[in-house]
C-alpha cells in the first residue's frame, strides 16, 4: 500500500478555512417517509448497488466523507409506528462501508461505533481494517448510544446513566488510540532478506488497566494509515460537549437557528482551545437537509409531498421516541405537549424539542412535521448555496452534515446542482487535492504514542516507547482530563 498524503498546508496567501461537506449515507433518505418518495427505491435499504450508486454520486460531488448511523437496536419498540418507517431495516454500518471502499477513491468513509456496549479492542481493531482498506479514508462517530432498548440486546435491563456513559466512553477513546499506537508507524517492515516481519522495537503494548477496562494488546493489525481514523462526535449535553472538545476532531449537531449554531460553534472551540487543542483542528458541521428545485414553489411543494406522507403514528412516535420515556398515547395528537420531567435519553434531543415546542407553540403533530425538518432548507441551487455560505462565513459552521430527505434523487439534485454553485462561488473544491479523510478536512496526522486528537507533526520514531511487552501504560488510569496535556 502506498503511504497516503497526510494534512495539506493552505496555498501562500490563502485562507486555511475550508468548507467540507458530508453526507448522510441513510438507504431511503433522512426524512422518517423518504421511503415512501415515489422516486426512492422501495427496497433502498438493503440494496447494495443502490448504495454503490450513492456513495460514486457523492464522490463525483467531492464530498469530504459520507457517514452511515447507527444503533445497536431496533429504532422504536411499537410496532404500529415502526411497520410504518424504513427503520427496522438497514446494514451494519462497518459491513457496508468495508464494501464501499472497494468500490470509491476519494470520499471518506465514517460510522457510528457506540462506546457502551462495544469493547475497545474490537473498535480499534475494526476502524483500523477500515482505514487499512481504505487507504487512509475511515472515521469513527463515538456515540454512547441514546435508545434504551440497546441495553436490553446486551444483557442490561437500563441503559447507563447519561454520566457514566460517558465516563466509559472517555476511557474506551483512551484505550482505543493506545491500540491503534501499538505498531510505530514503519515498524512493520517485511523483510523478507533478514526474516522479521516488523521491528520489536516499535511494538507497544498498551498493558491498560483502568476502572472500566483491562486491555493487555497489542492490536493486531499495524498503524492505521491515517494514525488514527478521523473521531467525530455529537456530544451537545453540557457532559456532552466537554466531551466532543477533548475528543472530536468533526462534531455533528442539530442547531435550528444561525445565533444557536454560532453560539454552539463559539463555545465548542472554546472549549477545545481550553484542553490545550488547536480549535481549527476540531470542525462544527451542523444537520442541513436540501429540498432543491428550480424554483421556491417547486422546492417548498417537494417538502409538503413528503411531509403529507407522515403517518398519524408516527408522528406521536417521533415526538415520544425523541422527548424519551413518555406515554403520549392518552393525549390528542392536535393538542398540546404535556408537562415533561427529566429523562434518561439525549438532553439535548429533548431540550431541542421542548424549545421548539415552547418557541413556536406547536401541537403534538406540528412539533412531529417540525422536528422532521430540523436542518432543512427548500428553495433553488442559489437559496441553498447562500444558506450554505452564510453559516460557513458567519462562523456558524465549518462544513455541513446533508442528510438527504429522500434518496437518491435529492443526492442527484444537490451534487448537479448546488455543488456547481458551491465552487462558481469559490467555497468548495472541484477536484480532490488529497487521498485521505485527515488530508480533506485538513487535520493533522497524530503522532504514534501520544494518545491524543490534537498530535501534529510526523511519524513517532520507533522504538520512542517500550517494545514487545513492555507496560507502557501499565496502571495508566484513564478518565475525564486524562492525556490532556498531550492535546
Ligand atoms: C448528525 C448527527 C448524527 C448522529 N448520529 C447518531 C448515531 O448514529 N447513533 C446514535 O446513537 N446517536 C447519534 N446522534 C445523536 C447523538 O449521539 C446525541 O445527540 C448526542 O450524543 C448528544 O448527546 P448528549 O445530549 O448526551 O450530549 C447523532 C446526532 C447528530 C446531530
Amino acid at each position: 500500500m502506498t503511504t497516503p498524503v497526510t494534512g495539506t498546508a493552505p496555498a501562500p496567501g490563502r485562507s486555511r478555512r475550508r468548507l467540507a461537506l458530508g453526507a448522510i449515507l441513510h438507504g431511503s433518505g433522512g426524512h422518517i417517509a423518504g421511503w415512501r418518495h415515489p422516486s426512492s427505491p422501495p427496497d433502498g435499504q438493503l440494496d447494495i448497488d443502490h448504495h454503490i450508486r450513492l456513495a460514486r454520486t457523492l464522490e463525483r460531488g467531492t464530498f469530504d466523507a459520507l457517514f452511515v448511523a447507527d444503533t445497536v437496536a431496533i429504532w422504536g419498540h411499537q410496532y404500529d409506528s415502526l411497520r410504518r418507517t424504513a427503520r427496522a431495516d438497514h446494514f451494519e454500518p462497518l459491513t457496508l462501508l468495508a464494501a464501499l471502499s472497494t468500490v470509491t477513491e476519494r470520499i471518506g468513509l465514517v460510522a457510528t461505533a457506540t462506546t457502551t456496549y462495544n469493547e475497545p479492542f474490537h473498535i480499534a481493531r475494526r476502524f483500523a481494517s477500515l482505514d487499512h482498506l481504505s487507504a487512509g479514508r475511515a472515521g469513527w462517530n463515538v456515540v454512547t448510544s441514546v435508545v434504551p432498548l440497546e441495553a436490553g440486546n446486551f444483557g442490561r435491563d437500563t441503559h447507563l446513566e447519561h454520566g457514566a456513559r460517558y465516563l466509559r466512553a472517555e476511557e474506551f477513546v483512551e484505550v482505543v488510540r493506545e491500540l491503534w499506537d501499538s505498531f510505530d508507524d514503519g515498524a512493520v517492515v517485511r523483510d523478507t532478506a533478514s526474516g522479521h516481519y516488523y521491528d520489536p522495537a516499535g511494538l507497544r503494548t498498551p498493558h491498560h488497566a483502568g476502572p472500566h477496562f483491562t486491555v493487555r494488546g497489542p492490536l493486531n493489525i499495524s498503524r492505521p494509515p491515517q494514525g488514527h481514523p478521523v473521531i467525530f462526535q455529537a456530544g451537545s449535553s453540557e457532559t456532552g460537549r466537554a466531551f466532543a472538545a477533548r475528543h472530536g476532531e468533526v462534531v455533528f449537531t442539530a442547531q435550528t437557528s444561525l445565533a444557536g449554531a454560532q453560539a454552539f460553534y463559539a463555545d465548542i472551540k472554546a472549549r477545545a482551545a481550553a484542553y490545550g487543542r488547536d480549535s481549527d483542528h476540531l470542525l462544527v458541521w451542523p444537520l442541513l437537509s436540501p429540498f432543491v428545485a428550480s424554483t421556491r414553489e417547486r422546492a417548498r411543494a417537494r417538502l409538503a409531498e413528503l411531509q403529507e406522507l407522515v403517518h398519524d403514528d408516527v408522528a406521536r412516535r417521533l415526538v415520544q421516541d425523541n422527548i424519551g420515556d413518555l406515554d403520549l398515547s392518552g393525549y390528542p395528537l392536535d393538542g398540546p405537549l404535556p408537562p415533561i420531567g427529566a429523562t434518561n435519553r439525549s438532553r439535548s434531543r429533548q431540550e431541542l424539542m421542548l424549545d421548539l415546542a415552547r418557541r413556536e407553540n406547536l401541537t403534538i403533530r406540528q412539533l412531529a412535521l417540525r422536528f422532521t425538518t430540523v436542518g432543512a432548507v427548500a428553495g433553488t441551487p442559489e437559496d441553498v448555496a447562500d444558506h450554505i455560505e452564510e453559516w460557513f462565513t458567519s462562523r456558524a459552521a465549518d462544513g455541513f452534515t446533508i442528510s438527504f430527505p429522500y434518496l437518491p434523487g435529492a443526492a442527484e439534485d444537490f451534487v448537479d446542482l448546488v455543488v456547481p454553485e458551491l465552487r462558481r462561488r469559490g467555497l468548495f473544491r472541484h477536484t480532490y487535492g488529497t487521498t485521505t479523510l485527515r488530508g480533506h478536512l485538513g487535520l493533522p496526522r497524530p503522532r504514534a504514542g501520544i494518545g491524543g486528537a490534537g498530535g501534529t507533526g510526523g511519524a513517532g520514531g520507533a522504538g520512542g516507547a517500550g517494545g514487545a511487552g513492555q507496560p507502557v501504560g501499565a496502571g495508566r488510569q484513564a478518565g475525564p482530563g486524562a492525556g490532556e496535556g498531550n492535546r
